[in-house]
């Protein structure tokens, strides 16, 4: 036996206790499923032994399956998840799974193959396989409708949500739910059990069943097929759920391995099981340690009460956390301090918020003009207007106010944290903190290191992200940081496209087919064209002449047409509707523009559009890498998945130029520099790996 598994006996029950920390993930190849077999086999053969209990020996009972071992050949001397359940399906002294903390997929489908459950309160309990792109494969998809009824258990595995002990005892999951000491309390359940003369009582046993299945299951094929548009996991529950209905357990059993086998070999399910190890590698620092000690943030300061300054500000009273707004004047500080009331007023009249608290978050503001105000705030994050020259003036102010040990970040998405660093007489405590808008909303942090930001400083922005509840992604200082410097590419390859004879609802299908819920046009319009117009007739000057640049943008803009906010931008809008209509006028504005550059407009195919767009983000994320301004491909992934709606299922675009290969990938990227110059130069690091058969994500 191994050290992740003890059996013991205590009188007449023998006890099994996972020790596989940190979740007791229950590995094949480490031979801990053996060892519970073994241990099962063992009370099986043993008469004084009159029952079993198994129960986590950490935190919780088990985190599932080894996700690590998907994908990888299994040790066919050991026993798997599947020959475990099936014996234990054999046993007939009663099991009692005694159930704690986190009890997620197969641990969870461990446990509904005992016989008996009893819940700590508190634990977190469900089948949340269908978020890695499989379904639960260890006999979840049969033996929950026939404990929970088929459309609670059809909710549970399709959502992946878990749910909490006493939920579970809601719907028949689990017999008991107890405080305290848990293996006392299974002890004691299980004894009486016994002394009851209480047998076994198996969900194999039970039948699942549904009025008119038929149309049941029609219906919830469409709703769901629609709502998971990509996703091929959810639709196989539902033929597992199914069988669960129409077929006998063993057969049912028979289906869910087919589609389990299936699904794994999926590339969605890779894309999201390397996302699951990717979000939770991204807090990781080589030279920043875990110990890395930390400073305190209790209060926080905001500089700027405009459209980021507001949103920034709401994550911390969201988290708890009090905070005073600075603005230049009071007329100021009542707009911005107005449009976070009103934010929040939305959300109270959505239901998803009570007035309390909102009352609570609003009371955690207060609206200051002067620096003296902010003096004593463990944090500082400035948000005002992207000039450097005012930043900087903001620093050299925060700098002579500001307590020893406060942290000094900016907000800034272009301008050079090194250079705002270098304002204050203490460079290692500033750094960026680049939010992304809606800040209120979007998920995304990048947490912007300069030369000289502290490790301390690091370690407390990244574990300050997680409090706000935000992913925070570790960037090097360079225009546009990881996500907007390798966006750019992106539109520059969109807008060529127009001129080459595409049209912005082509581009747009093309993106959305591949899953972003919005192709480049339609964000243009929903973001809104003018700012990136400001900013490019400010760049105007040191454009280098010989580069290609495409006029059709800022066309758009003189005419006025800024997007939805104006009713019009690359499409139409009609009033109070956001659909957009394609417009002629548009497309005459395009073919103009085609003509005036002299580009013959051709018929562009769907794939050429895909690759321009997606290549254009792989090589920049190439070099992004190459320069160390990301830590991983990883991270790049993470960034365009919580910052820029990259299909999930499709890993971000790093794990999805490797499942192209990167050797096709190079193949388009060095047609393009043939074909178009300059901008599609082919990274090195993506020429290295391709010629070595390799990839981002090793
Ligand atoms: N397999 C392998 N490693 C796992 C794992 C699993 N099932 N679950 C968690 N881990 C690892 C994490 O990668 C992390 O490793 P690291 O420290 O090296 O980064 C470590 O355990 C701790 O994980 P978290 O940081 O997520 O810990 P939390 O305490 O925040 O959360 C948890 C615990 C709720 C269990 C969470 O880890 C989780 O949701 N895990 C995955 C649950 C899941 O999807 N289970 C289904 C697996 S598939 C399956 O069972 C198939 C079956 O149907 C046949
Ligand atoms: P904004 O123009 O909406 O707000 C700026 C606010 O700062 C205004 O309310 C202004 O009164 C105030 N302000 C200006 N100078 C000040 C000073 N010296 N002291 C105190 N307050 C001052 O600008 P926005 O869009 O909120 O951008 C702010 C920063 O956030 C910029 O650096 C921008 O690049 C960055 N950013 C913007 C994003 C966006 O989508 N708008 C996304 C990510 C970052």
């Amino acid at each position: 036996m191994t050290n992740l598994v003890e059996y013991q006996k205590q009188g007449s029950i023998g006890v099994i206790t996972l020790n596989n920390p940190p979740v007791n993930a229950l590995s094949v190849n480490k031979g801990l499923l053996q060892d519970v077999l073994d241990a099962f086999k063992e009370g099986d053969h043993d008469h004084h032994v009159r029952a079993f209990v198994i129960i986590g020996g950490g935190r919780n009972f088990s985190g599932g399956a080894d996700i690590s071992e998907f994908g990888k050949p299994y040790d066919p001397g050991k026993a798997t998840l599947a020959d475990l359940l099936a014996y234990m399906d054999t046993v007939t002294k009663p099991i009692v799974a005694a159930i704690s903390g986190p009890t997620m997929g197969g641990g969870l489908e461990l446990a509904l193959t005992a016989h008996y459950r009893l819940a700590l309160t508190g634990a977190q309990i469900g089948l949340p396989e269908v978020k890695l792109g499989i379904l639960p494969g260890a006999g979840g998809t049969q033996r929950s409708p026939r404990l929970m009824g088929v459309e609670k258990a059809l909710d549970l595995m399709v959502s992946g949500d878990p749910i909490s002990s006493e939920k579970a005892k809601d719907v028949g999951l689990v017999d008991e739910v107890v405080g305290g000491d848990l293996r006392a309390a299974a002890m004691t359940y299980t004894n009486k059990l016994l002394k009851e003369n209480l047998s076994v009582r198996r969900a194999s046993q039970l039948t699942a069943s549904i009025e008119q299945p038929d149309a049941f299951f029609a219906e919830a094929r469409v709703r769901i097929g629609k709502a998971w548009r990509g996703y091929p996991a959810p639709l196989a529950i539902v033929t597992c759920v199914e069988a669960a209905v129409l077929q006998p357990f063993a057969k049912g059993l028979a289906i869910e391995r087919q589609q389990f086998e299936k699904l794994v070999k999926s590339d969605e399910s890779r894309a999201l099981r390397h996302l699951f190890f990717a979000e939770r590698q991204v807090s990781k620092i080589p030279d920043v340690p875990d110990d890395t000690p930390v400073r305190e943030i209790k209060s926080a300061a905001l500089i700027g009460a405009g459209t980021m300054g507001g949103g920034i500000a709401m994550n911390f009273a969201n988290a708890g956390i009090p905070i005073k707004m600075l603005e230049l004047n009071q007329e100021a500080l009542d707009k911005g301090l107005g449009i976070v009331r009103k934010n929040y007023a939305a959300t109270v009249a959505k239901g998803r918020l009570s007035q309390e608290a909102m009352d609570k978050r609003m009371g955690l503001f207060t609206g200051v003009t002067s620096y003296d105000d902010i003096k004593d705030a463990d944090i500082v994050i400035e948000a005002v207007f992207e000039d450097l020259a005012v930043k900087k003036q903001v620093f050299a102010k925060l700098d002579k106010v500001c307590k020893p040990g406060a942290i000094l970040a900016t907000n800034t998405s272009t301008l050079d944290v090194n250079e705002i660093a270098a304002m204050t007489s203490r460079p290692q405590d500033v750094l960026g903190l680049h939010f992304f808008s809606p800040a209120n909303v979007m998920k995304l942090l990048e947490v912007v290191r300069a030369k000289k930001t502290g490790k301390d400083v690091l370690a407390t922005a990244m574990k300050l992200s997680k409090a706000i509840k935000k992913v925070g992604v570790v960037a090097g200082v360079c225009d546009g940081f990881i996500g907007n410097r390798m966006l750019h590419g992106y539109f520059r390859e969109a807008g060529f496209l127009l001129e080459e004879g595409a049209l912005p609802q082509q581009v747009d299908k093309v993106l959305e087919d591949f899953g972003f819920a919005m192709g480049p046009f339609r964000v243009g319009d929903l973001a809104g064209l003018d700012v990136g117009w400001y900013i490019r007739k400010r760049q105007a000057a040191t454009r280098p002449a010989h580069l290609r640049y495409s006029k059709v943008a800022d066309q758009v803009c003189e005419l006025g047409r800024f997007g939805q906010k104006t009713g019009a931008g690359w499409y139409r809008y009609e009033a109070g509707n956001r659909n957009p209509i394609p417009d002629p006028i548009v497309e005459d504005l395009i073919v103009k523009a085609s003509k005036a550059a002299g580009i013959q407009r051709r018929q562009i195919p769907d794939q050429e559009i895909l690759e321009r767009c997606i290549y254009a983000l792989v090589n920049e994320g190439a070099e992004i890498l190459a320069e160390g301004i990301a830590l991983r491909a990883s991270d790049i992934d993470i960034v365009y998945i919580y910052g820029y709606g990259f299909p999930r299922f499709r890993g971000g675009p790093m794990f999805y130029a490797d499942t192209v290969g990167l050797d096709k990938v190079l193949e388009s990227v060095k047609r393009f520099h043939a074909a178009h110059g300059e901008f599609w130069k082919p990274a090195a690091l993506l020429e290295k790996l391709a010629a070595e058969g390799k990839k981002f994500n090793s």
